[in-house]
């Protein structure tokens, strides 16, 4: 009998953080333990080689009148220190109060096993099904999948062939209340270092005769926000579209406690554009942000120092209809036009990703050339919610990003029912992440009746 968490446990033993170059072995081991549970399960996996880390390539052999769903996931982690501020360790799988620990257990390593586990189920079931699958499972989401476009670009003649994506990456509020994800936001991520003089400098010997790099930094950075919550750039968000009224008919459903937001965040105010309450600020609206930012001494004590540089690192996230290139000019033009005199200024770009939206059926705005396919997955997963969750799921955007399901619209023409798994107390990217062993069997259940009802359907 196929065990969803003990498969989940031995997951989360392979410590597969893609962006430490010291943890190959957890890549490799995460790699091949989803490959062998996939193999076993009577698929034929390719594993494909990349520059960093394979793709998994799993397919299920079918009929091409068959309905054919790609399903998505990533076996790779985010880092995952502060170590100390675990308990257990990371990489030490452990059940506590229904809840399973560990590094990647909610993103994105339960979501995927829910998945598998449905389709173990299904197969184990009814062998014939008729139902064409493959999984497709990456392990660079985390640092923005640089292999995943060229990987698409040499596939698509055989992906393109497929029906639509399913995958669980995304988010809901509560467990009473399931979300199907209708978009995402893309981003535009770069770095900026401030370089004053050509050399650190004693701050008694030359204090007050030039700019000290770390104020000019400060001084941009200060300028990049409006007091009441915009980005201040100019055009930044010309771009911008109105949100459908279905849409915040959506988020009017979802009601939502700001205070008890605000508790949950403990801040005591928020810091939104004008007219936009959080609930639609982190889903309607583009933002840029501070990840971090650095320079002249850290250590302990005082040193009297006027550092040559300082540095910080941004990010832009955006919505449908941004694009990350001219979002990225826009605000280095704006940076560069405020830069103080006596500093020098230099970008390192780093990754990118496109917002993306996906229409449910029967909406304004669903495209009239929806393929019945999909539409009929959107509803197949809308039954399977209300008759497993005991309500109907709302369809909302969400804050975070994936920016391969842009990619996966823009080069196969496919779009993705993301069916959301993961709860706001599991601690996505945080210490002592987890996932709810009740959201995991639920899940399970919920994909295998979707992939029963489109099997079901067929192509028409
Ligand atoms: N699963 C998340 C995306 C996500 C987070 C969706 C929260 C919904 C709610 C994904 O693994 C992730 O962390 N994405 C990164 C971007 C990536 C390019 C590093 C993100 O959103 O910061
Ligand atoms: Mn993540």
């Amino acid at each position: 009998m196929f065990d969803p968490v003990e498969k989940l446990k031995e997951f989360i033993r392979q410590p597969s953080i893609s962006a430490d170059p010291k943890a190959k072995a957890g890549m490799k081991g995460a790699q091949e333990f989803v490959a062998g549970l996939l193999d076993s399960l009577g698929f034929a996996v390719e594993v494909v080689k990349t520059d960093l880390h394979p793709i998994i390539l799993a397919r299920r052999a079918g009929d091409s009148s068959w309905p054919h769903v790609i399903i998505y996931g990533h076996y790779d982690v985010q880092p995952a220190d502060p170590l100390n501020l675990w308990a257990p360790a990371p990489f030490d799988p452990t059940i506590r109060d229904g809840r399973i620990y560990g590094r990647g257990a909610a993103d994105n390593k339960g979501p995927l096993m829910v998945h598998i586990s449905a389709v173990a189920r299904l197969l184990e079931e009814n062998p014939r099904l008729p139902l064409k699958i493959t999984f497709l499972i990456e392990g660079e989401e985390e640092m923005g999948s640089p292999s995943f476009g060229p990987f698409l670009e040499k596939y698509q003649d055989e992906l393109r062939r497929a029906d639509f994506v399913f995958l669980s990456d995304t988010g809901i509020p509560n467990e009473d209340q399931m979300v199907i994800t209708a978009g995402l936001r893309g981003l535009a991520l770069f770095d900026l270092e401030v370089t004053g003089a050509k050399g650190d400098l004693h701050s008694g010997l030359h204090g007050g005769v030039l700019r000290n790099p770390i104020q000019a930094l400060a001084e941009i950075c200060a300028s990049l926000h409006t007091a009441d919550g915009r980005v201040n750039v100019p055009g930044f968000y010309d771009d911008v579209l109105d949100v459908h009224p279905w849409e915040r008919e959506e988020l009017k459903k979802l009601g939502g406690d700001e205070k008890a937001y605000a508790a949950f965040l403990g801040i005591d105010a928020f810091y939104t554009p004008t007219g936009f309450p959080p609930f639609e600020a982190v889903r309607f609206l583009p933002t840029l942000e501070f990840n971090g930012i650095g320079g002249g001494y850290q250590g302990e004590g005082t040193k009297t120092v006027i550092p040559s540089k300082a540095f910080v690192k941004i990010s832009c996230r955006l919505v449908p209809n941004q694009q990350p290139d001219k979002i990225k000019k826009l605000v280095m033009d704006a940076i560069c036009a405020r830069a103080p005199q006596g500093v020098k200024l230099e970008f390192i770009d780093q990754h990118k990703g496109d917002p993306y939206v996906v229409v449910p059926p029967g909406r304004s705005n669903t495209p009239k050339n929806q393929s019945a396919v999909l539409a009929q997955a959107f509803r197949a997963t809308d039954a399977a919610v209300t008759a497993i969750w005991g309500r109907p799921p709302l369809y909302l955007r969400e804050g975070g990003s994936i920016p391969i399901i842009a990619d996966i619209k823009r080069v196969l023409g496919l779009d993705s029912v993301l069916l959301g798994l993961f709860l706001p107390e599991d601690n996505l990217h945080a210490p002592n992440e987890s996932f709810k062993l009740s959201v995991m069997e639920k899940g399970i259940a919920t994909s295998q009746r979707i992939l029963a009802a489109v099997a079901a359907a067929g192509k028409r």
